[in-house]
């Protein structure tokens, strides 16, 4: 495969690199809280607002027939692009979050008991964390959490002595966030079902660049976010196994979800539409398809392939940087740096480095847990998508040595 650290050919496809941001070049290395948008998206989105504005599921007219058969045609795609068996085993979200608040709802908060257990691990991000929490507390359900080590690696053998017959489910994200590292999600849930619970993937790190069959990982649920793959935000996916989802109550009353109302009992509508009350993000379910239609086009082993070597570029980079930590060192560890300079708060190194045109996101990233767990208030993380070059890399690197001399 070429290599697109010179030379990127995907660039082009993104209008908001062709901008100078307070007279510099923009090097955008923030791609974990949302990639950036396609013209083709952007174009999709124009298209529904300007011309083909209505509702979905209600109109017997061209515009409102067209926007159904567009927002559905999202649907089929987003079936193919996880392998999922079934369309109707598609629901869609507001995002990832809004994914996992569901199951914890509707799957959790049906079928849990008290004394049940749920076990998440120490690096999942805070919207994987607080939903269980949340229920749990209504539900008297225990949360335990599995540990991992000071890689960012997710400690197999202590997660095996956790999975009694007590837990009844396991929510772990395939990729975290914050340290890059990708979890052996196929095994987790191969362990977790032997023991009867079922699993939740949250695969809104992994999803545009990694291929995710929720057949072959034999996921229950599986939970991503439209934004992170290119997409328009307000927009994500909840997969499930139908048998779960036909079983679970509704998330929300309202249109859509209904089957027939009257003020003595109401019937729901089958899936997905049980879950998918009111009106829904119509121009964003539209975008997605469009993004579904940008990733295939550019294939996803080739965006794989460019993380792989801008990954592998920033490491080595950013690794020769005097009084640099890098925190996240797993194996296995994809599109994310998270970093520290001794000496120099994170805050005040973005706001440094944001002079300089640089991008990245500085913070707790949603996982105060695991910034406690590696004693820091706060990483930098450099995060890195199709797009991203080797001149946005060296970029950040002489940023970070230039607040560095700064700080001297
Ligand atoms: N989860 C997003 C991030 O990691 C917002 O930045």
């Amino acid at each position: 495969m070429k290599s697109i650290l010179k030379e990127n050919p995907y660039r082009k496809d993104f209008p908001v690199l062709d901008q100078m941001i307070s007279g510099k070049r923009l090097a955008y290395l923030d791609s974990g809280a949302t990639t950036l948008k396609p013209l083709m998206v952007i174009e999709e989105l124009d298209r529904y607002y300007r011309l083909e504005t209505s509702n979905v599921h209600r109109g017997l007219y061209w515009l409102s027939e067209n926007a159904t058969n567009k927002f559905e045609s999202t649907r089929d795609k987003i079936k193919t692009f996880i392998n999922a068996p079934d369309r109707k085993q598609v629901i869609f979200t507001k995002g990832t979050t809004e994914s996992v608040n569901l199951v914890a709802q509707c799957f959790a908060g049906k079928f849990l008991n008290e004394g049940d257990e749920i076990l998440i691990s120490q690096m999942e991000h805070h919207s994987n964390i607080v939903p269980w929490q949340m229920i749990a507390e209504v539900k008297k359900l225990t949360i335990k959490v599995i540990p991992i080590n000071l890689k960012g690696e997710i400690l197999m053998d202590e997660y095996q002595k956790l999975l009694t017959d007590k837990v009844k489910l396991v929510s772990v994200t395939f990729v975290s966030n914050a340290l890059g590292t990708i979890n052996p999600v196929k095994e987790i849930i191969r362990l977790a079902h032997k023991v009867g619970a079922k699993v939740f993937v949250d695969a809104a790190q992994a999803v545009s660049h990694i291929k995710v069959d929720v057949v072959d990982l034999d996921a229950d649920f599986l939970g991503f976010s439209g934004h992170k793959m290119f997409g328009p935000t307000g927009v994500g996916i909840l997969y499930g196994k139908a048998e779960l989802l036909e079983i679970m109550p509704p998330y929300q009353g309202g249109g859509d979800m209904i089957d027939v109302v009257s003020f003595e009992k109401t019937t729901y509508n089958s899936l997905p539409h049980k879950f998918e009350a009111g009106t829904p993000s119509i121009a964003a379910v539209i975008g997605l398809g469009k993004a579904v239609d940008y990733i295939n086009q550019v294939g996803l082993e080739n965006i794989h392939h460019a993380v792989e070597e801008l990954l592998e570029y920033t490491t080595k980079k950013l690794s020769s940087i005097p009084g640099l930590k890098i925190y996240g060192t797993a194996d296995h560890k994809t599109s994310a740096v998270s970093f520290g300079i001794e000496g120099i708060h994170p805050h005040d190194l973005a706001t440094l480095i944001d002079k300089e045109g640089v991008a990245i996101r500085t913070g707790h990233h949603c996982a105060q847990p695991l910034m406690k767990f590696f004693n820091v208030p706060a990483t930098c993380r450099a995060s890195l998508s199709l797009y991203n070059n080797q001149e946005d890399i060296d970029q950040l690197y002489a940023a970070l040595v230039k607040v560095k001399k700064f700080f001297e």
